[in-house]
């Protein structure tokens, strides 16, 4: 009930068509109606009333809607961003896959903050007594409240309830007959309070019978099967094939954006592959200079910054051939990316530091050195063979 009723006239009938009626007519009379109350709900009543449509839907949608985002942004934050794990070769953002708990918690959180909504909009609060109702108005008895139009006489008005069968009318109020009816706003005593909060104080008093250290278990009822088995991925492992907790990816299989190298590192690959491998990304700018970093980091040790061959450690390495020959430069560009990738002769291959993009920026800067040197120098070593059995770096 939302209003206290500090002056009021009621009337109570015993049937519910009569309440309905006697609402209806003193409504259209212009009186104030309050409330009615009834064992059970009567037909047309909320009509009768006037009463507005429930506001409740809303809260129940915009608590849903709390729980469709939030349950999202759970799964994609873990999912997603903290802890990435490929399932099933699926996408890590994977709304399917999220629908179901999307779905509980959507209904979990309408339900129940539509339910404690409701308890907030009608003012329901524990209480230790039922409100002191009418007589007989949980069982036979329909009771309406109201107040007259302004300037009418109240007892006119209770004459006007009888007429229209009220079995009993009566006017309450401070300035009234009697006192108003308790509508249940009971004041909780010491022993409610102290029952309310008997569980707390039973929580606070177990608190020393915890284990203060969060390592250790409170109760051990499970035998330890909760017990987690952390490991990192190079210690041993008891539970898993040889003993070790890192394992080789399934046969055939090739992780999600691994790069697969498609030629073999014998000289016969490297021809294939100079036939074969095409170059996949454009020359540009942008190319060449990440190129000329790793060249400068890693080839020009030997080759020299202009691929001369005239390289700092030179002529303490064996000489390398100069990447100004005419050999060199008519190598097709599958032949170099698998000469850095695989190695040459005595040249270690460099696929194990160099990803396969770069290796391709690298032959980029390459060709740019080429045209810049258009006349190889006359001294350029003799290239080795691209046959030479491949050795040890
Ligand atoms: C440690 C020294 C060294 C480094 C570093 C090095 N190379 Fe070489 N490279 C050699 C030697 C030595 C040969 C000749 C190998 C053989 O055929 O026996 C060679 C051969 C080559 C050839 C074949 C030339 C030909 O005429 O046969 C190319 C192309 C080449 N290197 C490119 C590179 C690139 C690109 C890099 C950087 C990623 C690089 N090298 C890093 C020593 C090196």
């Amino acid at each position: 009930m939302r209003k206290r009723i500090d002056g009021a006239l009621t009337g109570v009938f015993a049937q519910p068509h009569e309440l309905l009626h006697a609402v209806t007519a003193l409504r259209a009379e212009g009186h104030e109606l309050i409330e009615a109350w009834s064992p059970f709900p009567v037909h047309g009543l909320d009509d009768a009333i006037g009463l507005r449509p429930s506001r409740l839907p809303w809260a129940c949608l915009a608590f849903a809607l709390t729980g469709t985002v939030s349950a999202y942004l759970l799964q994609w934050w873990t999912s997603v961003v903290s802890y990435p794990v490929i399932t099933g070769g699926k996408p890590l953002n994977s709304i399917p896959a999220f629908v179901p708990v999307i779905f509980e918690l959507s209904v979990l959180l309408g339900a129940l903050g539509v339910t404690f909504s409701l308890f907030v909009a009608s003012r329901l609060r524990p209480r230790f007594s039922p409100p002191g109702l009418f007589d007989g108005v949980n069982d036979d008895r329909f009771v309406l409240a109201l107040r007259p139009k302004h300037g009418y006489d109240r007892e006119k008005l209770l004459t006007r309830l009888r007429e229209l069968g009220a079995v009993e009318a009566r006017a309450w109020g401070a300035d009234h007959l009697e006192p108003a009816p308790d509508c249940g706003e009971r004041k909780l005593g010491p022993v409610g309070l102290a029952l309310i909060f008997t569980p707390a104080v039973l929580t606070l008093a177990a608190i020393p019978l915890l284990q203060r250290n969060g390592a250790v278990r409170n109760f051990d009822w499970d035998a330890g099967m909760l017990k987690g088995y952390p490991s990192t991925y190079d210690a041993p492992n008891a539970l898993l094939p040889a003993g070790q907790t890192m394992q080789p990816p399934p046969a055939f299989t090739l992780a999600r954006g691994a790069h697969q190298e498609l030629f073999g590192a014998t000289p016969a690959e490297a021809d294939r592959a100079g036939l074969e491998l095409t170059d996949p990304l454009p020359d540009t700018d942008a190319s060449r200079a990440r190129g000329k970093q790793l060249f400068n980091r890693i080839c020009a040790t030997c080759h020299g910054f202009e691929g001369r061959s005239d390289g700092p450690i030179i002529p303490k390495f064996p000489n390398p051939p100069s990447l100004q020959s005419t050999r060199a430069v008519a190598f097709p560009p599958g032949r170099i990316y698998h000469i850095i990738t695989h190695g040459q002769g005595l040249m270690k291959g460099w696929g194990d530091v160099i990803a396969p993009d770069d290796r391709w920026h690298i032959l980029h800067h390459l060709r740019a050195l080429q045209r810049a040197g258009a006349t190889p120098p006359a001294a350029a070593p003799a290239p080795a063979p691209a046959s030479a059995p491949r050795s040890a770096p």
